[in-house]
């Protein structure tokens, strides 16, 4: 594949979080690319990694104040609009509340936030939010975030895992090589080319198991197919796509941030991470409805001729995301049905404030679990029922996505 970064200029800025220790090696592989890296960074940021080693490995002066001291010839000047006019594009890694919330009011009083400000239209800015989680899910940094993905900036969620306070949860900046990888496909998508392009999306793919004890689990036969194709149809739009799956055996599609889990529970714990900050939320997932309510810890022995297991149910995740879904935002929801499909899918629709539902058939041989095609009907909340004829997963979800595009023109 072309090298999209061979000869560009990329201007990396870095605020004052931990993950600020990475950036070094981020140079490094942009530089092994054949980019030409520049960096600036904030003040709080040279308290996490050394100018020296980020001028070393660009081989670079480094910028941090909007007004340089003089040099040795008398006066020097300021170069943020100098180097808003030379970078192909701005990453910003890793971005703290602070700075989404200086970049999204338009403050400008420092070098990085005033660069910001003089970067050229259609020029990709890939922002990376990294902190703690309670911070990232705050209303006024999700609000921020919305800001920044609305002026057209990609702003790509962090990854969840340990924290620098010793927490586990969303926050972490993902690793310099996916940094490296979302920002080729910055530069690979253009604007023009999708209504997705930089759109946020979330997918839920593959069945969820319910322990019933140590060795044995309650699922389902879904296989991950149609959530992956969605996922892969949807990132080669240019969307930032975030994919949650049960546990399937299917390879990551390119770009895709994939997050596995097991149980409904887990799935509904990830995937509320991205209930505020996402543009769409597509539930492809064959979510177990119900779960044992005590598993039984280790291997349970047939002792008894019959045993009773009690279910409860699990949380609902397109519903919640359907209760919780702000102005702008778009819930899209698929339907499994054994009888009364299309009856059974609108009451889906409209009970889980869906903006479109696809309703497929429970057959096994062309549609619904397992098989690489599938027959759908695409209703949307103004009742229009389109028909799609017997496709491949891959077509089917181009067709889905087409769809969904009609709807952001609508919003
Ligand atoms: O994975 P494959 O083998 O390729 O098969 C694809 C598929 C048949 C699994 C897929 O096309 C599909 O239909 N997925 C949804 C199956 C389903 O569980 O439908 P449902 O009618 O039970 O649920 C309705 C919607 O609510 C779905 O979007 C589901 O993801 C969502 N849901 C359901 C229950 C729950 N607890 N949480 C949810 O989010």
């Amino acid at each position: 594949m072309e090298n999209v970064l061979r000869g560009k200029n990329i201007i990396i800025g870095i605020s004052g979080g931990i993950a600020a220790y990475k950036t070094p090696l981020l140079v490094r592989l942009l530089k092994k690319c054949g980019a030409h890296v520049r960096v600036v960074l904030t003040e709080s940021a040279t308290r996490f990694v050394s100018e020296l080693a980020l001028a070393t490995v660009s081989e670079e002066r480094v910028y941090r104040s909007l007004f340089p001291p003089a040099d040795t010839t008398g006066v020097d000047y300021t170069r943020h609009i100098s180097l808003g006019e030379w970078a192909d594009a701005f990453v910003i890694a890793p971005a703290t509340a602070n700075t989404l919330a200086r970049l999204s009011t338009g403050l400008c009083d420092d070098m990085l936030t005033a660069l910001f400000l003089t970067l050229r239209p259609g020029k990709p800015v890939v922002v990376f939010p990294a902190m703690d989680g309670q911070m990232f899910l705050s209303p006024s940094v999700q609000r921020n975030i919305a800001i920044l993905s609305a002026q057209g900036c990609m702003v790509i969620n962090p990854d969840i895992g340990e924290l620098a306070s010793g927490l586990s949860g969303v926050g972490r900046m993902p690793e310099p090589e996916s940094i490296v990888s979302s920002l080729e496909k910055a530069m690979n998508a253009t604007a023009d080319s999708s209504l997705l392009y930089g759109k946020s999306v979330v997918v839920t793919a593959g069945p969820t198991r319910e322990k019933i004890d140590g060795v044995r689990f309650i699922s389902n036969y879904s296989s991950g197919k149609m959530g992956f194709a969605i996922a892969r149809a949807a990132a080669e739009r240019g969307a930032l796509v975030t994919l949650i799956t049960g546990p399937v055996q299917l390879e990551t599609p390119p770009g895709v941030k994939r997050l596995d889990v097991e149980t409904a529970m887990e799935m509904y714990d990830v995937a509320e991470n991205f209930f505020k900050s996402c543009n769409i939320f597509i539930g492809a997932a064959a979510v177990s409805d119900y779960r044992p309510a005590a598993p039984f810890e280790g291997k349970m022995k047939k002792e008894k001729p019959e045993i009773e297991i009690t279910l409860i149910k699990n949380p609902d995740i397109l519903a919640e995301f359907g209760k919780q879904k702000a102005q702008g935002q778009l819930a899209v929801g698929f339907a499994l049905e054994t009888h009364a499909g299309l009856d059974n899918a609108r009451k889906k629709l409209n009970a889980k404030n869906l903006d479109l539902i696809a309703f497929n058939f429970f057959d096994r041989k062309t549609s619904g679990f397992e098989v690489d095609t599938n027959i759908l009907t695409l209703i949307d909340k103004e009742g229009t029922t389109t028909e799609l004829p017997q496709l491949t997963k891959d077509d089917a979800a181009e067709k889905l996505l087409d769809f969904i595009e009609k709807l952001c023109l609508k919003t």
